[in-house]
């Protein structure tokens, strides 16, 4: 079997990651911190797969520590490389913070990968590179813009961290898959995202409030220049985008006709506004959802959606997953996480 490292595979898009690619044959061995995640994750990853991954706790920014793990597991294929802080808002209080564990974490990595002949890495970027661009949709060649954010920019940064250093060796073979919104959870409601404290994306926001843990959803802007005013976004179900992750593997492993360094929008191609999220939720729940409109959001830009005909052709990747079940399947999840605080 194929060992793959995954850091920061206890986390929302990792532990979904980390099932697509057991279920694929692979065996996995998960490195990460707990700083956002719950290690009661490994669990739900085991009700789904029947198999429990490898698990280190260690900090992708700690030198001694990924030394450790990666002295341990010579034999590993690849790196999948989650393992980053991603709130836009607390990037901006703490921008040092960003930078020390998402920038020193893709170097780190990169530098274990040489030490021990490991080639190939997947790295987890983000649509927020390309911030509001002026054509839609985005392909991997439109032009990169100065990052809103520090969290924005620490995966500007990575990705020319990745190509320059790809520039000097040419054992390594990296592809990154920029992100579109990944939304939903694991179709038997095992694992899904976990937001800690307040959540500050739309969908745990939204499920949140609806489930009774919130009073509120504050929709951020309807003065945007789109066809209700809301802003629009391209809505990833979480386990489609999981599968991206095993494609471009097995990708990095047969090597057939691969360039070293590989940019891949990972999106469906559709933009949907905020106030269709909200009316979809509203029909696939049957719950009525309490909302106000509000100001826009510092930062947040007006739209963006994927051409993903790259990924269509080169990897062989589609989202599958229609907007109406992985809305459904946030909603499930959102009630088996109500339904173990009564269990408790
Ligand atoms: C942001 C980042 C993205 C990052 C993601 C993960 C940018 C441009 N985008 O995505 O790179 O991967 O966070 O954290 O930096 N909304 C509401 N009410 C809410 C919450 C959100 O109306 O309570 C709206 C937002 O204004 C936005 C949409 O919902 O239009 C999606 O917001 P969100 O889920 O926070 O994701 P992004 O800001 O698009």
């Amino acid at each position: 079997m194929e060992k793959i490292i995954v850091t920061g595979g206890i986390g929302y898009i990792g532990s979904h990651t980390v099932v697509e690619f057991q279920s694929a044959g692979f065996e996995v061995v998960i490195v990460d911190n707990l700083s956002n995640s719950d290690i009661k994750v490994l669990d739900g990853i085991k009700n789904i797969t029947g198999k429990k991954p490898i698990f280190y706790k260690a900090d992708v920014s700690d030198i001694h520590e990924i030394e450790e793990v990666f002295s341990k597991n010579k034999d590993a294929v690849a790196i999948v490389h989650f393992a980053a802080f991603k709130a836009v808002g607390e990037s901006v209080q703490k921008p040092l913070m960003y930078y020390q564990n998402n920038i020193q974490g893709i170097i780190n990595i990169l530098s274990q990968m040489q030490k021990n002949g490991i080639s190939n890495l997947v790295f987890s970027s983000s649509c927020t590179v390309y911030g509001q661009a002026k054509s839609l949709p985005v392909t991997e060649d439109s032009p990169i813009l100065k990052a809103e954010s520090p969290y924005g920019n620490t995966k500007k940064i990575s990705e020319e961290i990745i190509s320059d250093t790809l520039k000097s060796d040419d054992k390594l073979n990296v592809i990154s898959l920029r992100y579109f919104n990944p939304i939903g959870a694991h179709h038997t409601a095992e694992i899904g995202e976990l937001p800690i404290g307040i959540p500050n994306n739309l969908l745990p926001f939204l499920t949140q409030t609806a489930i009774g843990i919130r009073e509120k959803l504050s929709v951020f802007g309807n003065d945007y220049n789109t066809h209700d005013g809301t802003a629009i976004r391209d809505y990833i179900n979480v386990v489609d985008l999981a599968k991206a992750h095993v494609v471009s593997i097995q990708r990095l492993l047969e090597k057939k006709n691969l360039t070293n360094y590989e940019v891949f929008n990972i999106g469906t191609g559709k933009g949907t506004s905020v106030m269709e999220i909200v009316k979809t939720f509203e029909a696939v729940s049957g719950e009525k959802l309490n909302y106000q409109i509000a100001k826009r959001r510092e930062g947040d830009i007006e739209q963006i959606w994927a051409d993903t005909s790259k990924a269509n052709e080169i990897l062989g990747w589609k989202a599958q997953e229609s907007l109406e079940n992985t809305i459904k399947s946030a909603w499930e999840w959102e009630k088996r996480l109500a339904q173990r605080k009564v269990n408790k």
